[in-house]
């Protein structure tokens, strides 16, 4: 999807990826964690997602980078914030109560905007088609070059049944996205009912992955 597709979709109100309660995954595995209580957290492609609250709740300052106005406005009115909104180095900044979300191209981010030790990716990688996943990963430590620990959650299903997004993004994938840089730990696979788009087409079920990613001690090489 180019970014006029994901305009569309949030203005048509095609949003059925987002979960109007905090994901149970993240819960249940933010903890294993070595930095889950580290003091600011990146959320790439964050949407409306209700997971930021629940990371603020945790004490974090949370990042969130978001393409589209529409889901940023939605974001603070929803949870009754009133923003302060600033321009930023061609981004637009919104920020209440320690929730910060950068509006504008996740790929223009420039290096080392992103002071975040630790990310949560739910719903951002699988996002996006395979052709632009590498380039998601390398502009990941490119724009955020402290990240130390990263939880992500990935789905797989059959994609010859149907294109994303979400995309089936295999381990083997994830490996080679993000090794050697970081460690990848498998903590979970199970699986969960499929979003609205998919079930449209078909897919009514798929399987969660969730992995830890934990900043190798090798040296670091390039991604
Ligand atoms: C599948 S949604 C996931 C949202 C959120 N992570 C969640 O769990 O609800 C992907 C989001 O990424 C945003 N997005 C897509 N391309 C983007 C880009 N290049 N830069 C920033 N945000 C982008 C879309 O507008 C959409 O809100």
């Amino acid at each position: 999807m180019s970014n006029p597709d994901w305009i569309n979709r949030w203005k048509q109100g095609r949003i059925g990826f987002h979960r109007s309660e905090f994901n149970p995954t993240l819960l249940k595995y933010w903890p294993q964690l070595k930095l889950s209580e580290a003091r600011s957290v990146l959320v790439p492609l964050c949407g409306k997602s209700l997971d930021m609250v629940w990371l603020r709740q945790q004490g974090l300052e949370v990042i969130g980078t978001e393409l589209v106005k529409t889901a940023v406005e939605s974001f603070y009115q929803e949870q009754s914030l009133q923003p302060a909104v600033k321009e930023v180095q061609g981004y637009r900044h919104w920020q209440a109560d320690d929730i910060h979300i950068l509006e504008g191209d996740f790929f223009a981010l420039p290096e080392g905007s992103i002071q975040s030790t630790v990310f949560y990716d739910r719903a951002a990688l699988v996002a996006l088609p395979r052709e632009m996943r590498q380039q998601y990963v390398k502009h990941l430590a490119n724009a955020a070059p402290h990240i130390q620990e990263g939880l992500l959650i990935t789905v797989e299903y059959d994609q010859d049944l149907v294109s994303g997004p979400p995309f089936s993004v295999e381990e083997q994938e994830v490996r080679a996205l993000y090794s050697p840089r970081f460690e990848v730990i498998k903590l979970d696979t199970h699986s969960a009912p499929a979003s609205t788009n998919l079930r449209e087409k078909g897919v009514n079920e798929l399987i969660e992955v969730v992995y830890k990613l934990a900043l190798s001690s090798q040296p670091p090489g390039l991604f």
